[in-house]
């Protein structure tokens, strides 16, 4: 009989330790680590191959010839920007985000947007007639849809080989599982597992497959930031739930440039394409009000203006509170510390709320200074002057730090009706009506405050 082995495995990473840790030196996750036996059947894990023909031998760089990497446009302009141009033929992409998100029906919408592709959608979480109800919400027939609801990977892959689809859809790998293996479907070792199956499938039969995978925080099932690397492309799709817009965000791409986004609103006819960004962001911001300070972020090659909100008032803890939305409560410490050494604004008993308007994350330092201007605005109650924008990394000195792609944010700017620019010193080149005001140091801002 076979020897059984006891390994431990990081349930969020897929990292392998013959002893159990409490800490994961992959991804830094706690707790994550869980006993594994292998057993006699799963100690062919390594060998996936779902076909049986040939052996390869190697081969000359030079005498490789470049594969013809066509491109074909998905329609959705949003996701075409994301993949870099459109889906890869033969590419094997994955599909990551929270439940509910919308995932399911970002696939629906395409199908929709290319009524001349075959697509085959792989169903594991929904039965037919429901997925048939929310096509009809978003106004698909589906003559090009084929429904499979299975969840046994050996036959989603036989009909797949079967129909030769323009683009295969599981959804999801989380439901997937394969016979070979006796743990149950989530498991880290099935998802593993199944998503190798696909891959080959993906590069032999060149056929472009769509896998959809949630991420939860729960350790019991298995992310996928353990698949990114058997993927061509990684897409994550980002939102809040109480919020209608939704970022796919680009985070790996074998074939276009990694970090792009789409933006889309969550309508109650699907997904709707936001291709103006700064203008759903900016709708309803009223920049009279104290507190209200706006800003350029670049996501991606693209810039999209936001609104920053502070709310500096006197506390009636006895530890003030600092909290911050859609920003790093880290980073709003040091820059209201930097603001109160540097800039001489106190911040004793008072508690400090900030707020990115419309529910965005952001993590561009350029909105540094938008974030110093709002606080000491909100403290001193004078709104910003106009429709002012404010730019700029903030050093611990106090200094205002240089920051990339100016050009493109004052042209953004100048786009939106913004008539004033407060950024750091530098050569713009764009030509607009903003008036711009560079300054080096954060007490430079009062320029902006009215
Ligand atoms: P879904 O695509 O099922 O999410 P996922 O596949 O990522 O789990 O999205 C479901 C959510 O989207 C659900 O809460 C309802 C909402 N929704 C709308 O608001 N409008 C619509 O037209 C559709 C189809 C869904
Ligand atoms: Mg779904």
């Amino acid at each position: 009989m076979a020897k059984q082995k006891i390994r431990f495995e990081c349930t969020n990473c897929g990292n392998e330790s013959p002893k159990w840790l409490g800490v994961c030196p992959s991804c830094n996750e706690w707790h994550t680590y869980e006993e594994r036996v292998e057993e006699k059947k799963e100690s062919k894990k390594h060998k996936v191959d779902i076909s049986s023909d040939g052996q390869s031998e190697a081969v000359k760089l030079s005498d490789v010839e470049i594969e013809d990497n066509d491109r074909r446009k998905t329609g959705l302009q949003e996701l075409d920007r994301v993949l870099g141009g459109g889906l890869v033929n033969g590419s094997f992409v994955l599909l990551g985000g929270d439940p509910g998100i919308g995932k399911s029906t970002l696939m629906l919408q395409l199908a929709k947007s290319r009524p001349n592709w075959k697509i085959l959608y792989v169903a594991g979480e929904e039965s037919p007639s429901q997925i048939k109800q929310r096509a009809s919400r978003i106004g698909l027939k589906g003559d090009n849809l084929l429904v499979y609801p299975n969840t046994n990977i050996d036959q989603i892959i036989r009909q797949a080989r079967k129909h030769k689809p323009d683009l295969l859809v599981v959804d999801s790998i989380q439901t997937s599982y394969t016979s070979n293996l006796t743990s149950l479907p989530g498991s880290i070792q099935q998802v593993r597992e199944c998503s190798a199956m696909l891959q080959q499938l993906s590069k032999k039969e060149q056929i472009t497959t769509l896998m959809i995978g949630h991420v939860t925080k729960d350790g019991e099932i298995a992310g996928p930031k353990m698949l990114e690397h058997m993927v061509d492309t990684v897409l994550h799709f980002e939102g809040d739930q109480g919020q209608l817009h939704r970022i796919l965000r680009g985070v790996k791409n074998r074939f276009g440039p990694a970090q792009e986004v789409g933006v889309f609103e969550m309508k109650s006819d699907g997904l709707n394409e936001v291709l103006n960004p700064s203008e759903l962001f900016m709708s309803g911001t009223d920049s009279s009000i104290s507190g209200n300070c706006i800003t350029c972020i670049m996501e991606g090659s693209r810039p999209i203006l936001i609104e920053v909100q502070a709310l500096v008032t006197p506390s009636n803890y006895s530890t003030p509170q600092r909290t911050a939305n859609g920003f790093d409560q880290r980073r709003l410490s040091l820059l209201i510390a930097v603001l109160e050494k540097r800039g001489g604004v106190k911040f004793t008993g008072q508690d400090v709320y900030l707020n990115i308007a419309g529910g965005l994350k952001i993590s561009d330092p350029a909105a540094d200074l938008a974030v110093i201007a709002a606080l000491e605005s909100s403290i001193k109650e004078s709104p910003a002057k106009g429709r002012t924008i404010f730019m700029g990394e903030v050093g611990l000195g106090g200094e205002i730090r240089r920051i990339p792609y100016a050009d493109q944010r004052i042209r953004e700017a100048g786009k939106m009706g913004i008539e004033y620019a407060i950024l750091p010193k530098g050569k713009i080149t764009q030509k607009t009506d903003v008036e711009m005001k560079s300054a080096s140091y954060i007490t430079q801002i009062r320029s902006g405050l009215s």
